[in-house]
């Protein structure tokens, strides 16, 4: 999971909505979780910065089948795509999806029994304005879920092509998102890293019964990597690397950098060195010895309002 901000003429998050995003949870696990938090009192649900509605989708399967949903999101392209695809998902009759500002919500207050989110708090210039209005709007009693990363996180794991890599050369790499993801922060549009810090927002908001559990999803990728998801992973690496794209463009990167306190002469090679390991990662995924546990965190951060 992760993010950036929209290139320009490219709706928000565009980067990302691609069929990885199909593969995040893990069925059991989400069932689980509508056990601990009672998902059978569920009636209806808002999903805030619903996108194309993958996480509207991905509930919808283990909340109760009456259960009326709402999606809200800036970008028109989304709302329309997040109602086609619900539709396919036959959940045309009881889902509308419609254009808003997750920080300032149309809705009347305590409105949905479940608000909820997934990787959009990351993208505020203030999570906290955006976690305000979500229990503004939820009913009293009712529940907020919030889906969030440790971005950081992930770039600690280790490949079989990076636990190759010297000392130094891992550790520039780790340096490196450190400085982005405070880049992209310092310019008001989000923290990659902002699950770490949802649990204190909702307490100090006054949430009640905060509970903080994590996916329990790794995507793992070794040979010959031909599960669907393995095969996406694959899809968006080469994807990148052909458009010298690596989790952001280049000018989007680089503004982060400097904006984050890196020094303008050291981007070019730190940009080349993040090019050489997706292309060292491509080779050995084509040679067949690539692999990866390939561990992230999200969160799921949840409370009732009082
Ligand atoms: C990474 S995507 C997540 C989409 C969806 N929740 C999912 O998990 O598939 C972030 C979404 O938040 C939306 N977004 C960002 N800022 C927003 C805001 N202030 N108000 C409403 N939507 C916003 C973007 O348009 C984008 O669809």
């Amino acid at each position: 999971m992760s993010d950036h901000q929209p290139p320009e003429n490219r709706p928000h998050s565009a980067e990302f909505f691609n069929d990885m995003r199909d593969f995040w949870w893990n069925l059991d696990f989400l069932r689980l979780t509508a056990e601990r938090l009672e998902f059978a009192r569920v009636a209806n649900m808002l999903d805030v910065g619903c996108g194309l509605g993958h996480w509207t989708r991905a509930l919808a399967q283990v909340l109760p089948e009456s259960t009326r949903f709402t999606g809200i999101d800036r970008e028109d392209q989304w709302v329309r795509g997040a109602a086609e695809r619900a539709s396919r998902a036959g959940l045309g009759a009881r889902s509308e999806f419609v254009k808003g500002d997750a920080t300032a919500l149309p809705f009347a207050d305590e409105s949905f029994d479940l608000v909820t989110c997934q990787t959009v708090l990351m993208h505020l210039p203030d999570a906290r304005v955006g976690l305000r209005e979500m229990i503004r709007v939820a009913k009293r009693g009712g529940l907020i879920l919030a889906t969030e990363p440790c971005n950081m996180a992930s770039m600690g794991v280790f490949s079989s092509v990076t636990d190759a890599f010297p000392t130094d050369v891992v550790a520039a790499t780790l340096r490196f998102h450190l400085t982005l993801q405070r880049g992209k922060r310092a310019l008001g549009l989000g923290f990659n890293s902002i699950g770490d810090l949802v649990p204190g927002m909702m307490a100090a908001l006054g949430v009640q019964d905060i509970r903080v559990y994590m996916s329990d999803r790794a995507a793992p990728m070794y040979p010959p990597y031909d599960k669907p998801d393995q095969r996406a992973e694959i899809a968006q690496l080469k994807d990148w690397h052909a458009r010298e794209h690596w989790v952001w463009d280049r000018a989007t990167t680089k503004s982060y950098y400097v904006a984050g306190g890196g020094g303008e002469e050291d981007f070019d090679q730190l940009w080349q060195q993040a090019g050489r390991q997706m292309r060292a990662e491509i080779e050995a995924m084509d040679a067949g010895t690539y692999h990866c546990g390939n561990a992230s965190i999200t969160y799921l951060v949840s409370g009732r309002k009082e």
